[in-house]
């Protein structure tokens, strides 16, 4: 059965929201995100996407996959914008030349947890880079002049007054010729999706990659032919 985001459910989450909010008045959303996660995991009730427990929606190699078909190759320098635990990075990894892949994420916490579950020795020749996203990581990123960027699964994370800060920072990475690939549930109008997560319309990002990108070269193209409840799986495709 289809999950449902019911008055009730909403309620009780936003009441947990409320809760962290009165002891953390300044710390921005992205914290709160990484606690709530955090706790699912430390409960013990794992998250479906970071940590061990973590397993795709699709494919392992969906992220690689779709990085190729807009023209990646193994010496091109590639950025995983929200790695989590390296879920869908570990295939990109794979894929490229050592050093050329880049993960960023809010919290370290993620990634390190991705960490543990791989192979040293794999890690040590691969030499993947990572970090918190900050102007100093993102400074370091794009001085290796990206040139593809992949965001999967994490724009639905993103609540309407953080879009623009989020998008703004992976227009930031971009130089001639790089492209962006922002993944994102769609649905004719915002909608709350769960405690988490939220699906938007294509007009309302691509007026903020328009407003970060003037120059740019901005499409979607289905990542999935499926719809379910009215949600469709969209990439929005911005080109430098
Ligand atoms: C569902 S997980 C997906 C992780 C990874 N992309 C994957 O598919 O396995 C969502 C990720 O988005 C990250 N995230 C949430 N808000 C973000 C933001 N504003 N900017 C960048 N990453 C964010 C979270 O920390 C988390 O790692």
């Amino acid at each position: 059965m289809a999950y449902e985001f019911t008055p009730k459910r909403w309620w009780r989450k936003f009441r947990r929201y409320l809760a962290w909010r009165v002891t953390h008045p300044l710390a921005p959303y992205e914290d709160y995100y990484v606690h709530a996660v955090m706790k699912k995991i430390r409960d013990g009730a794992g998250h479906p996407a970071i940590g061990s427990a973590s397993r795709p929606v699709r494919q392992h190699s969906e992220l690689l996959e779709f990085l190729q078909k807009y023209g990646l190759q193994p010496n091109d320098v590639a950025v995983d914008y929200g790695c989590g635990s390296l879920r869908l990075g570990r295939a990109v990894i794979d894929y490229l030349e050592p050093g050329r892949y880049w993960g960023v994420d809010i919290t370290d916490e993620f990634y390190k947890l991705g960490l543990e579950a791989m192979d040293p020795a794999w890690l040590q020749q691969k030499a993947p880079k990572l970090g918190v996203i900050n102007p100093e990581t993102l400074a370091k990123v794009r001085a290796d002049k990206p040139r593809l960027i992949g965001s999967w699964h994490v724009c639905s994370k993103v609540p309407e007054a953080r879009l623009d800060s989020y998008i703004g920072n992976i227009v930031s990475l971009m130089s001639a010729g790089s492209i962006a690939l922002i993944h994102f549930p769609e649905t004719a109008e915002r909608r709350q999706l769960s405690g988490l997560a939220w699906s938007s319309p294509k007009t309302l990002l691509e007026k903020i990659a328009r407003r970060h990108a003037p120059n740019a070269q901005i499409s979607f193209d289905p990542l999935t032919h499926t719809e379910i409840d009215g949600i469709r799986q969209t990439l929005l495709v911005i080109r430098a």
